[in-house]
């Protein structure tokens, strides 16, 4: 008979681990998946929360049994009833309706617009007053013009401050709202009062665009993709409110991810330099024609991006509950039951990883990534849900790659990063390098 007798960190009373959770979550789950191994359970403010770090725990929530263990986020809030939030026939539905239209012509036809956003913002970076202060506004101006252009289907040059600064003070006010004890009636609470702000600004956004977006040139964006849909297909009753809802989430979904995850990266190599030469001699010897084929044939890079992703994920944990009983390896779960499956935690457990902590890219130089090594390794999670923009990010991140280190020299300018576990994975200190233009 199972039983539920896995080790249970309680914490204070009404708090539980608040005030750990907050400080630094990641340093404090890390220690905890130390102490207890695969499985444990954990307390934060009102909520028990089961942290599944074993493989085959994480295999039953994400893959044998996901229908199960449901998504229930308040991301909801902003993304509407989108792919990302929906759960059963309703996510089943969008993921067999918008998944083909990231296929390999939609990727192959970005390529062209992606390669002259980078080319520009690079040029630009390289005088800007932001170089040496943090590196990653330069890889998020670059993904965020490249969602833009190719997601939305427009020139949004000017807006991006505002947007930048609305994404963050929405995504804060959510992750804040998930764990909060006491809320604050919503007149007294500027935070909720920022949120409403930027949340209509970002519906405006999207509102014109749909408006506006089958006039524009950029025609083969996924947005006018999901509207010629929309007209060949009136029987699927595709609404505005769908379409919002799908474009904000891949905004929010596809633009910071890759660039923290460059941002690590760059972090990484610095830190050994070999890997940084052997990386910037490949770029510099790449002399094929750009495209989605031509970008797989950079082994030494994609296994140091893929070992950045290792230690870094950016997506660095997710949640799940339980909609029925259930047995899983041993221990009995109940309905309603809240899972955390992290990246972070099983991509760095000295379960599965030698000398985890180390960053050696010769653990996927040459390898694939087969479903026994993804067990281990889904810094784009696993089973059905996986990343639907997986190979969108990878063909993008390369590309920066390829352009960044062919023609620039990337150089410290202060501390190593801090990292700091929020909806994503961040830096409290940014990323304090720069980049300098070749001289050869
Ligand atoms: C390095 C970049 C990226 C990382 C690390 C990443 C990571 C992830 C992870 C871990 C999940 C699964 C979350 C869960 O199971 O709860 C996910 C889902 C998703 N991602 Fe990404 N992602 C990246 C880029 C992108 C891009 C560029 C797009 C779109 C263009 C995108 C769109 C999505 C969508 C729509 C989902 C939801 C899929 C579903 O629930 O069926 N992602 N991503």
């Amino acid at each position: 008979m199972p039983k539920n007798n896995i080790p249970f960190e309680k914490g204070l009373p009404l708090l539980g681990n608040l005030i750990p959770y907050s400080k630094d979550r990641l340093s404090w789950l890390s220690k905890l998946s130390d102490k207890h191994g695969e499985v444990f359970k954990v307390k934060v403010g009102p909520k028990e929360i089961h942290v599944a770090v074993g493989k085959d725990y994480v295999r039953h929530i994400m893959v044998k049994n996901s229908q199960n263990y449901i998504k229930k986020t308040n991301f909801e809030m902003i993304f509407g009833k989108s792919l990302f939030i929906t759960n059963g026939a309703e996510w089943k539905r969008q993921r067999q309706l918008l998944t083909p239209l990231m296929n390999l012509r939609y990727l192959e036809s970005c390529l062209p617009m992606m390669d002259e956003i980078i080319t520009k913002n690079l040029h630009q970076f390289e005088d800007s007053l932001d170089n040496g202060k943090n590196l990653r506004n330069l890889f998020s101006k670059i993904t965020f013009d490249i969602i833009m252009s190719c997601v939305i289907g427009l020139d949004y040059e000017d807006d991006y401050e505002h947007i930048d600064k609305g994404l963050a003070v929405l995504t804060s006010f959510v992750t804040r709202e998930k764990y909060a004890v006491f809320n604050l009636p919503g007149k007294l609470d500027k935070e909720k009062k920022d949120f409403d702000f930027y949340m209509q600004k970002l519906d405006d956004v999207i509102y014109n665009s749909i408006k506006k977006t089958n006039k524009d040139k950029l025609s083969f964006s996924f947005m006018n993709q999901l509207l010629e849909f929309r007209d060949k297909n009136p029987e699927e009753k595709i609404s505005d409110t769908f379409i919002r809802d799908n474009i904000v989430t891949v905004m929010f979904a596809g633009y910071e991810t890759s660039a923290l995850s460059l941002s690590f990266m760059m972090d990484l190599l610095l830190e050994n330099p070999h890997w940084l030469n052997r990386c910037t001699e490949e770029m510099r010897a790449f002399n094929l024609e750009i495209n989605f084929e031509s970008l797989q044939q950079l082994p030494i890079t994609e296994a140091c991006l893929f070992e950045a992703m290792r230690l870094y994920p950016a997506g660095w944990g997710f949640t799940r509950e339980a909609e029925n009983d259930d047995e899983m390896h041993g221990i009995s779960v109940k309905q309603g039951d809240i899972f955390l499956v992290s990246p972070f935690l099983t991509q760095r457990s000295s379960l599965y990883w030698d000398n985890p902590e180390t960053f050696d890219p010769n653990r996927f130089l040459g390898k694939k990534i087969t479903e026994e090594l993804r067990q281990i390794y889904f810094p784009f999670g696993l089973g059905p849900r996986m990343c639907s923009g997986m190979n969108f990010a990878l063909m993008e991140m390369k590309l920066i790659l390829l352009r960044l280190l062919k023609n620039y020299q990337i150089l410290r300018t202060g501390d190593r990063p801090l990292v700091d576990a929020r909806a994503t994975l961040m830096s409290k200190n940014g990323f304090q390098m720069m980049m300098a233009k070749n001289q050869n």
